[in-house]
């Protein structure tokens, strides 16, 4: 499918619509997380069915790691990006993790040292758009479901290839509009819902398992956004699909 295709110009249109109503200013995003990082990873099991840790071993593997990587985690969250990096037999040998919501931050610190990883995953605050490490410095990075909510994902892509090595690998998930005439649907009304209700009842915060539906419909999947890494700077980039487009993980290297 080109850029000139009808269907990604309506798409286009649509997301950009329905993006303009979307607020991710970071204070709104930031305060949301603090609100649900308690029961955040209960809700990643329960939404998903447990199929997320399947999407997150797949990114993690997709790097190829050697056991002497740096790898920097953006949007980090609670942490399973940078803990199933460094749990790895030939894992990263450092990972460091970075996200602005102070709460999701703490319950991922927790997780660091119950499984004693300390000397390895560090953990610190900073803003995606601004990333708070040095020039050319990690060999591999990553963020899942992290991209979506940043205010202006360009320029984080554009932060990811300024702190990665030439050579560097890039993985990326993030969900997407699944494209299959018969679980299309099915998600569509599973996603706008069951799951914000799930969501509400679970985290008891009303406006977050609202955002997710919207924040989804809004963000470019598939070769809009693999068209944003390679404008970023990106090369060998490539987008696979998981349930039917649910999910994809993007994959890409910095020249
Ligand atoms: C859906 S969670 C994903 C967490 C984790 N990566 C995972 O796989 O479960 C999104 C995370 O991105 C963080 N985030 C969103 N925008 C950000 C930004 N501009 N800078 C840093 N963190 C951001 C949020 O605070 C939140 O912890």
């Amino acid at each position: 499918m080109s850029a000139n295709d009808p269907s990604t110009i309506a798409r286009d249109a649509k997301s950009e619509a329905q993006g303009a109503n979307v607020d991710k200013s970071p204070a709104k995003i930031a305060g949301m997380f603090d609100a649900i990082a308690g029961r955040y990873d209960l809700l990643n099991t329960v939404l998903s069915g447990g199929v997320d840790r399947y999407w997150r071993h797949h990114a993690i593997a997709s790097l190829k790691l050697t056991g002497r990587e740096r790898l920097l985690d953006v949007c980090t969250g609670t942490a399973d990006v940078a803990l199933g990096a460094a749990r790895k037999a030939t894992g990263a040998a450092r990972v460091v993790g970075v996200d602005f919501s102070g709460a999701m931050l703490s319950h991922g610190l927790v997780k660091v040292k119950q499984v004693d990883l300390s000397n390895r995953v560090q953990l610190i605050r900073g803003d995606a758009m601004n990333l708070p490490v040095a020039s050319g410095s990690v060999d591999a990075a990553t963020i899942a479901f992290g991209i979506r909510n940043v205010q202006q994902p360009e320029v984080a892509c554009r932060e990811l290839v300024r702190v990665l090595r030439p050579g560097g690998r890039l993985a990326i998930l993030e969900f997407g509009t699944p494209s299959s005439p018969v679980f299309g649907p099915i998600y569509q009304w599973y996603s706008r819902n069951i799951l914000p209700r799930i969501g509400r009842a679970v985290s008891r915060h009303d406006a977050a398992y609202s955002y997710l539906p919207e924040s989804i419909g809004a963000f470019p999947y598939g070769d809009q956004f693999t068209g944003i890494l390679s404008a970023a700077g990106f090369s060998h980039v490539e987008a696979r699909p998981f349930m039917f487009g649910a999910v994809y993980l993007y994959t890409g290297q910095k020249t």
